[in-house]
């Protein structure tokens, strides 16, 4: 089988495509390499605009996979307009055209940022979505568009993803756990802006496994899917933190408690990604950072800009 990775050589991308390509697919990635090429060199990489994609270029292939687009907030607000545009109406693009190209199934790396901020509830994918920031709305309309061409021909799958941590060989130190891993390990402190504010996490092996079953999954089936390994409270997850980076390194981490407000909060329920497409994460929090610390001595200086999206967005602008 023949799929397409629009956006895999980012955080994502570069665990799921050698993990695609293991599993015998063919697998070919289109990116622009903001954040350079960390994948295997036999792996075909074409270094390309998305908005230029053809549907010729996209003839022969049986899924597409959309990973691409602006992926924090940070680069959502600083550059709202191409926000909207690159999370919004490219997927859009890419859909049609793939429809168009005879490809058989798009499935769309979407967010659980499109909760918003919610409480005391488990949302499932049919729960209204209140988000009012860029990266929310803009993920929701291309969740919305792609889904609008779906049909007998062309299935669309949207993995409402946590957020999600642990290693990658294109590595980021701006998602949570990765954060706060970094920061115990240069300050021996971790600030915990807000600790009652809930968030779903994904561990990266766990988001790689959920493509994976979207990938397998029957032709005849569409739809929104939420995806974590479990939902947390920042509090709880500085816990765990502090907890696992104390017995691997025998140092002791401080946590700095702070009461910041945050515009997202939300837990969600991922029974329908359990029952329909058969995900089932594996994963914790400790797992993720003993992870990240295996591969420690791999970093370097942890301030290098690579590691941070903002910082590359906007020395691109
Ligand atoms: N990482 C997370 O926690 C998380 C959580 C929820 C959803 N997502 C979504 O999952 C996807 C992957 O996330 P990630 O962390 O791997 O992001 P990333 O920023 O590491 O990678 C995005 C990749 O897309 C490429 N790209 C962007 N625009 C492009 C264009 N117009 N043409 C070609 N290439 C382009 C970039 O070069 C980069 O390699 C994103 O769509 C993101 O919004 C990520």
């Amino acid at each position: 089988m023949r799929v397409l990775i629009a956006g895999g050589a980012g955080y994502v991308g570069s665990r799921l495509v050698p993990a695609l390509c293991e599993r015998g697919y063919d697998v070919e990635v289109m990116d622009l390499l903001w954040f350079g090429n960390h994948l295997p060199p036999d792996v075909r990489v074409h270094q390309r605009d998305l908005f230029g994609v053809t549907e010729d270029d996209l003839r022969g292939f049986d899924q597409v996979i959309f990973l691409g687009g602006l992926s924090n907030d940070p680069m959502a607000e600083f550059s709202p307009a191409q926000n909207f545009v690159a999370n919004g109406a490219l997927p859009a693009y890419l859909a049609f055209v793939a429809k168009k190209a005879g490809v058989k199934r798009l499935i769309y790396a979407s967010s659980c940022s499109v909760y918003g901020y919610t409480e005391d509830q488990l949302y499932t994918e049919d729960d209204p979505v209140t988000c009012g920031y860029p990266y929310g709305i803009s993920k929701l309309q291309g969740e919305r568009a792609a889904l609008q061409l779906q049909d007998d021909t062309f299935s669309v799958i949207a993995l409402r993803q946590g957020t999600v941590c642990g290693w990658s060989p294109r590595m980021r130190f701006d998602l949570i756990v990765n954060t706060m891993v970094k920061a115990a390990l240069t300050t021996g402190t971790i600030t915990v802006n807000n600790p009652s504010i809930w968030r779903p996490l994904l561990d990266i092996r766990d988001d790689v496994s959920a493509f994976t079953r979207a990938v397998q999954a029957s032709y005849k089936l569409s739809g929104v899917f939420n995806v974590a390994s479990g939902n947390f409270t920042v509090g709880q997850v500085a816990d765990l933190v502090k907890e696992e980076l104390e017995r691997e390194t025998s140092q002791r981490v401080k946590l700095d408690i702070r009461d910041v407000q945050d515009f997202r909060n939300y837990k969600v329920s991922c029974e329908r990604a359990t029952v329909e497409l058969g995900f089932r994460p594996q994963y914790s929090v400790k797992d993720m950072v003993a992870e990240v610390m295996e591969h420690r001595a791999d970093f370097g200086d942890f301030e290098r800009d690579e590691f941070y999206n903002i910082r590359v967005f906007k020395k691109m602008a």
